[in-house]
């Protein structure tokens, strides 16, 4: 198979869909990669590397995206990209189609088959796909909250450990997910004094477990918010309702009665927040302020570590690479439902219900076009 490592084009992205480790072994197993020139650069991949590593160096998107029967990215493709699609074309990237109808019909009219990282499916019925992203966002999200915390950002003058004798800084995430426990993780490990709350009792009583009473945890009500918001220097939002935005469950009096340069960063952003006084920023502007309280609400935070990203994403992703070149793309989605579950287009149907739902359109289950 021929395999096709655009160069992202999205703005700020700086992840690539393949690293050379996983070029070598698409390469030793006959495939053949090709790799948009300085493709990996922004996240420490260079052109030698890859060619070393047996891709072959393609001058422009144009001929990555024409000679390849499947083609690896990172983001959905943008409006300059969409000229490239053609029948018979596979793609594997995050897609994220539900609120984007206009890609959506062209990769239906063009019969792509277009494979969203973002709805694959393990045995366990999570979603492989996204834990390492959140893993990194949620380690990021106490560094960035600690940087905010110094005087010359706006923050408090706090160190996030303490020292001997003056008390460390009051860490409170919300969520105890996989941004929650990486955040927690991170905190721990930096002196801070943590409390974490989520609503779900079984999750906490995993986490006492885990960290065995390091950390304080509290069942997730408005009481109990309230209080920790007030005493918190540092403030990480990490809830997610799968499917749904996120529920604004600390408002805007709690952000009100929050110490004055406390810090606050929202990972939960990208779906919509969970603080009321939030709204999305990019890395060109990370951060304001809102009655004294600065907040940072960056939605793609892992862009901002693209090396470490790059590696984390495509450890996940990689073995479905595998798949799809070593068994051909229908083989490899028929003899695995949690993968199957990744198509949102196949021939020019669309096979994805949420996104059919949330475009208002008809769709058909992957598994009867497979069989
Ligand atoms: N900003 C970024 O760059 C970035 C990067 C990665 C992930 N994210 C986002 O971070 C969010 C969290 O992701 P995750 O992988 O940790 O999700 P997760 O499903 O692993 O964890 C979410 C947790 O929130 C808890 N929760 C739900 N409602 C709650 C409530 N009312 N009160 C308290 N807890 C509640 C759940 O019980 C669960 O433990 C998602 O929105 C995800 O998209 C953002």
């Amino acid at each position: 198979m021929i395999i096709g490592v655009p160069k992202e084009v999205k703005d700020h992205e700086s992840r690539v869909g393949i690293t050379p480790a996983g070029v070598k072994a698409l390469s030793e197993a006959g495939h053949k990669v090709l790799v948009e020139h300085n493709a990996g650069e922004l996240s420490a991949f260079s052109d030698d590397e890859y060619q070393n590593a047996g891709a072959e160096i393609v001058g422009s998107a144009y001929d990555t995206w024409r000679l390849a029967d499947l083609v690896v990215k990172v983001k959905e493709p943008v409006e300059k990209e969409y000229d490239y699609f053609r029948e018979g074309l596979a793609l594997f990237t995050y897609l994220h189609l539900a609120p984007l109808p206009v890609l959506t019909d062209k990769l239906l009219a063009k019969k792509v088959t277009g494979i969203a990282y973002e709805t694959i499916r393990d045995r366990a019925g999570t979603l492989p796909l996204l834990t390492p992203m959140s893993e990194v966002a949620g380690r990021m999200s106490v560094q960035v909250g600690a940087s905010y915390l110094e005087k010359e950002r706006g923050g408090r003058g706090v160190l996030l450990g303490g020292v001997p004798g003056v008390p460390p800084a009051n860490v409170c995430i919300i969520g105890g997910g996989i941004v929650g426990t990486s955040a927690a993780k991170i905190a721990l490990g930096m002196g801070a004094k943590v409390t974490l709350i989520d609503m779900n009792l079984n999750r906490l009583r995993e986490l006492d477990d885990i960290f065995g009473g390091r950390l304080y945890t509290l069942a997730s009500n408005s009481y109990n918010i309230a209080r920790a918001t007030h005493e918190a220097d540092l403030l990480i939002g990490g809830v997610l309702i799968p499917g749904a935005a996120a529920p604004k469950i600390v408002t805007k009096s709690m952000v009100e009665k929050m110490k004055r340069g406390a810090v606050i960063v929202d990972v939960a952003i990208d779906q919509g927040g969970c603080i009321e006084t939030a709204h999305a920023t990019s890395f060109s502007d990370p951060s304001f302020e809102v009655n004294g309280v600065v907040h940072y609400c960056v939605t793609n935070m892992p862009a901002a570590v693209p090396n470490t990203s790059t590696l984390a994403l495509t450890n996940a992703t990689f073995p479905y690479v595998m798949k799809l070149a070593q068994m051909g793309q229908k083989a490899a989605l028929a003899a695995d439902e949690g993968f199957a579950a990744g198509v949102n287009t196949w021939d020019g149907i669309l096979t994805c219900a949420p996104v059919a739902q949330s475009q208002g359109r008809e769709f058909t289950p992957v598994k009867q076009l497979l069989q």
